[in-house]
């Protein structure tokens, strides 16, 4: 085993997503079985007695790779010397809202923490935001974190993605590992586009696998956008187990890269590609190589793609122009 443990911060350690993070995050599951993670979990004041609590539960695990863990309510301590940040801390949507309804309230808790990672995280940082509205908060995140280079921010479609490809998966009645270049873009909310026109399964396009276009219009993209939604619904809460895995496929995508010929779909900052809107946090098709993303060129969009991606990219920038409006970048 390496010597030098990696130094993963997790917001809202305390919350559901945390509580299935953190294990699969001390076990390995991130950086795999041969590197040591040191835990900084950071919380408000009310929830460090409930934290106290699973960090009992990690020391019970007794994993081989935890190296240690430290746990405060005070970012510029726990951030202090980080590698990756996994932004986890906001306040979950219920019934009947939309994720754009928690801007003000989530908003100003991104704010701060990019200031206390610009100034004391790592140099190799690299930030994933997972609380909603995730690709704005990320934004926050960013534009006050002046000294970290903007590429090192990213927001969570991997949940998005990962639903798309079972949803495929379950129509054609193939295992997940027969699809790749799965793409979701935009915005994580109802607005996402999951893009059916580029994906393949068993090395065929999946759109003509599909061969119905009314399924992919009417039934797969409001399933995959609205899930969270159904989720709540069913659950009476958000997703937790899934979100906190996919925040881990994310992370761990980032650290190792995308295998030959695939991509993934991660949030991050548009250079203007596909007419997205230049400096806004958006999903694409992304392939990731030596810890560098870059989004996937070339891609033919349609008409109708187009119309899809549009909607999606008015909406973060509105988005935008509101924490603009609240002076939060
Ligand atoms: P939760 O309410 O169970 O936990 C959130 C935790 O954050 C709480 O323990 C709270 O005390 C803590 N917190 C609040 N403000 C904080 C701050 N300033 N600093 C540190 N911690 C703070 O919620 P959850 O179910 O774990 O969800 C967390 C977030 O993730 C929500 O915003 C939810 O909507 C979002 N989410 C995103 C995705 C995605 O795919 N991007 C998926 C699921 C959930
Ligand atoms: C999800 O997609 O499950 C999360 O963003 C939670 C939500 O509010 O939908």
């Amino acid at each position: 085993m390496s010597t030098t443990p990696v130094k993963v911060a997790v917001t809202g350690a305390a919350g559901q997503i945390g509580y299935s993070l953190l294990f699969r995050i001390a076990s390995g599951a991130l950086f795999g079985p041969d590197t040591p993670v040191e835990l900084r979990l950071l919380e408000i004041t009310p929830a460090l007695k409930a934290l106290e609590g699973v960090v009992m539960e990690l020391d019970d695990c007794a994993f081989p790779t935890l190296a240690g863990v430290q746990i405060g309510d005070d970012a510029t301590k726990v951030f202090d010397g980080v590698n990756h940040a996994l932004l986890v801390g906001a306040r979950p949507r219920g019934p009947g809202m939309e994720r754009g309804d928690l801007l003000e309230a989530n908003g100003g808790i991104f704010a701060p923490q990019g200031k206390a990672l610009n100034e004391v995280a790592a140099d190799d940082i690299r930030v994933t935001v997972t609380g909603n509205p995730a690709n704005t908060n990320a934004l926050i995140a960013m534009s006050n974190a002046p000294d970290i280079p903007t590429e090192r921010f990213s927001a969570l479609t991997r949940l998005d993605h990962n639903r798309a490809i079972s949803q495929l998966a379950a129509k054609l009645g193939v295992p997940v590992t027969e699809i790749r270049r799965m793409t979701i873009w935009g915005n994580h909310s109802a607005t996402q586009y999951p893009d059916l026109f580029h994906a393949e399964v068993g090395g065929r396009n999946a759109a003509e696998a599909v061969g119905d276009q009314d399924w992919l219009a009417n039934t797969f993209i409001p399933t995959v956008a609205k899930r969270g939604a159904a989720i709540i619904e069913a659950r009476g809460a958000s997703s937790a187990a899934s979100a906190a895995s996919a925040t881990i496929d994310h992370a761990r995508t980032w650290t190792q890269g995308t295998p030959e010929g695939d991509w993934v779909s991660m949030a991050v900052r548009s250079d203007g590609s596909y007419g997205v809107q230049e400096g806004i946090i958006s999903s694409f098709p992304v392939t990731v190589a030596d810890g560098q993303w870059s989004i996937v060129q070339g891609l033919e969009i349609d008409d109708f793609s187009r119309a899809k991606i549009d909607a999606s990219v008015a909406e973060l920038v509105e988005e935008r122009d509101a924490v603009q409006g609240l002076g939060l970048i």
